[in-house]
């Protein structure tokens, strides 16, 4: 999901694959380049690595001073060669690389289709190409066609296209990065800063709305309507490896505030709270009618997902279970005709979790796997996938991936409520409303977090516990983990009813307590915490303002008001946060735990 292109002076071919492989560190399963030659458009593209792409076309000759080209990471149809970018109309006049995901693509494909357009690959991208096609062949210039084209795009995009014959780039943005890269000789445009980095550090950020055309001699910078506007020149310092991550010093902060954007990503044209629905792609109405059980299998992060989401069903009456998938497989749940085993796996390919639903679909249940990749083996193995959209996370430690998940398990929780027993529509839409407003709640709280000073005054600790009941039990295992992984400090999660059965005998003032309040049974969570402060341990509550454990607790990390299913979520984020300062403080690698891979393929 990185897009690069070049105009200007000299053959565009190199600066394009060494943007490509600029963009590798964003993760992708697909790569390619289209440039314009003497005759036409010559396009070389395939799935796999660019140093396949690079390998494929050392036997063919592309020369060309204007060109795009992408890595994919695949969201409608599987990683393959035709699915790859660059995408052209029919007659390869017309060559398009786009990120994001194009929402009304299906209407835009039946239209086309039945002017007569025939089409190549599963991509949504691929109408792009077409409809700009089908406005010059109305009689439209290359500009005005691109524009006509964008202003039918509904989703979000970052576009770059270019015609056979010309020296011209045309790009657009709604939603999704693009930076335009200025050298004297020509004009880059790319997803981001690294791409291009090596040869110039003078950048124009774009903005939502922005179209540009671009020829070697200049650039023009309009809004959707051809208006011409002012972008302003910025010279950035950063070293290439600074710039794969932006304004931040570790790619974990940087996925951490990438979680509004990935939410919204998440729920995009799958919830319409007004009407109460859950559309989630691929899955009928009704799909999960004969459901009467849903088992979870997973490990690590996308385990505390999954807990998170059996929280959700057997709190509205539907029975569920999570359970660690390498304990799965050395005892299983029976499985019957209603049973329905969901593999949660960021990657879709951890060998332990993938050995759970191999079993499991073995044994006749019904699969579905919740994953951030298309075409990975969970869902090559599951009859059913739903796609997190997450966008790729570089970091070994899962931050926006969890929330990915427990936000995308609640809507499926919902969802077969509403298949198997009708629940009526008015009883989703409050939680929908609070599902849709998600984004902006977790950017209030990385606004104004605190987590850095908590981190700060209880950084030299001892121990750290973490506590909660129902959906803030799921999280307090999650705050652990993060902290545990990240700053190699012990820590722990428990029920907060489970404190008094034990571990009350490790409390002391050098354990700090961190209490997840998420609108249930709050009071027991509240006199369990206070429990352990008689015993000297400091009380850092995780709740709204307001709230009465504010009265106890030595430290506040606020949460916004939210539904109590997606409370935790919140409180999440704030622990995702004070892990995060507290290697910082250590001096932890933080994007590299040691001993720790981000994709465990071994049991
Ligand atoms: C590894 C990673 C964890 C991750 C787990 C499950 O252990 O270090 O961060 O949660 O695998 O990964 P998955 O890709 O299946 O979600």
């Amino acid at each position: 999901c990185g897009i690069i292109a070049r105009v200007g002076d000299g053959s565009a071919i190199d600066p394009l694959l060494s943007g490509l492989e600029n963009l590798e560190y964003r993760g992708y399963d697909s790569a390619g380049v289209a440039v314009q030659n003497g005759s036409g458009i010559d396009v070389q593209k395939r799935s796999g690595k660019v140093s396949d792409l690079k390998r494929s076309i050392d036997d063919v000759t592309l020369e060309g001073a204007v060109g795009i080209g992408h890595t994919r990471w695949s969201t409608h149809g599987p990683p393959t060669d035709e699915n790859a970018h660059p995408h052209t109309d029919q007659v390869g006049d017309v060559a398009v690389v786009h990120n994001g995901i194009i929402e009304n693509y299906a209407r835009l494909k039946s239209r086309l289709a039945a002017e007569g357009h025939e089409f190549t690959s599963e991509t949504d991208t691929e109408v792009i190409p077409h409809l700009i096609q089908s406005h010059i062949d109305d009689g439209l210039d290359t500009e005005s066609a691109f524009r006509r084209a964008i202003a039918e795009l509904e989703g979000s995009y970052a576009v770059a296209a270019m015609r056979s014959g010309e020296h011209v780039l045309y790009a657009a943005r709604q939603g999704s990065p693009l930076v335009v890269g200025i050298e004297d000789d020509g004009y880059f445009l790319a997803s981001d800063v690294p791409a291009f980095l090596e040869y110039t550090d003078t950048v124009v950020y774009l903005e939502d709305g922005d179209v540009v055309v671009v020829d070697e001699t200049g650039i023009e910078y309009t809004d959707q309507d051809g208006n011409p506007i002012e972008r302003e020149r910025e010279t950035v310092e950063w070293d290439p490896e600074q710039a794969g991550k932006g304004e931040y010093d570790h790619f974990m902060l940087k996925e951490i505030n990438e979680q509004p954007t990935a939410i919204a990503q998440a729920i995009e044209g799958r919830i319409d709270p007004a009407r109460g629905a859950i559309d989630l792609d691929g899955f009928e109405p009704g799909a999960f009618e004969d459901i009467d059980e849903v088992q979870f299998v997973a490990c690590g992060t996308s385990y505390h997902a999954a807990l998170y989401g059996a929280t959700a069903l057997n709190r509205i009456g539907i029975s569920a279970t999570a359970m660690l998938a390498n304990e799965y497989s050395v005892a299983a749940p029976p499985i019957d005709d209603g049973t329905l085993v969901v593999a949660v796996t960021q990657s879709g390919e951890t060998a332990d979790t993938l050995n759970a639903l191999r079993s499991a679909a073995a044994a006749g249940a019904e699969t579905l796997t919740l994953t951030n990749v298309i075409g990975s083996t969970a869902s090559r193995i599951a009859d059913k996938t739903l796609l997190i959209r997450a966008g790729p996370e570089i970091g070994v430690a899962a931050t926006k991936t969890f929330s990915s998940q427990a936000l995308m398990l609640v809507l499926l929780s919902r969802r077969i409520a509403a298949d198997r027993s009708g629940e009526r529509s008015g009883d989703r839409r409050s939680l929908l409303e609070a599902v849709e407003s998600m984004p902006e709640s977790i950017e209030r709280v990385l606004d104004r977090s605190g987590a850095a000073a908590v981190a700060r005054r209880y950084g030299d600790s001892q121990s750290y516990f973490f506590i909660g009941r129902g959906f803030g039990y799921a999280v307090s295992l999650e705050g652990a983990l993060k902290f545990k992984e990240i700053t190699y400090e012990h820590a722990e999660g428990f029920a907060s009813g489970e404190l008094k059965h034990g571990p009350l005998a490790l409390v002391t003032p050098e354990t700090p307590i961190f209490a997840v309040f998420t609108g249930t049974e709050d009071e027991k969570t509240l006199k369990n915490a206070e429990e352990a402060q008689t015993r000297g341990a400091p009380v850092i509550a995780l709740c709204p303002p307001g709230h009465e454990a504010t009265e106890i607790a030595d430290e506040h990390l606020e949460i916004p008001e939210t539904d109590a299913t997606l409370a935790g979520l919140l409180a999440n984020v704030q622990l995702q946060l004070v892990s995060y300062y507290a290697a910082t403080q250590l001096d932890r690698s933080i994007d590299k735990p040691r001993n720790l891979a981000k994709s465990v393929t071994v049991e």
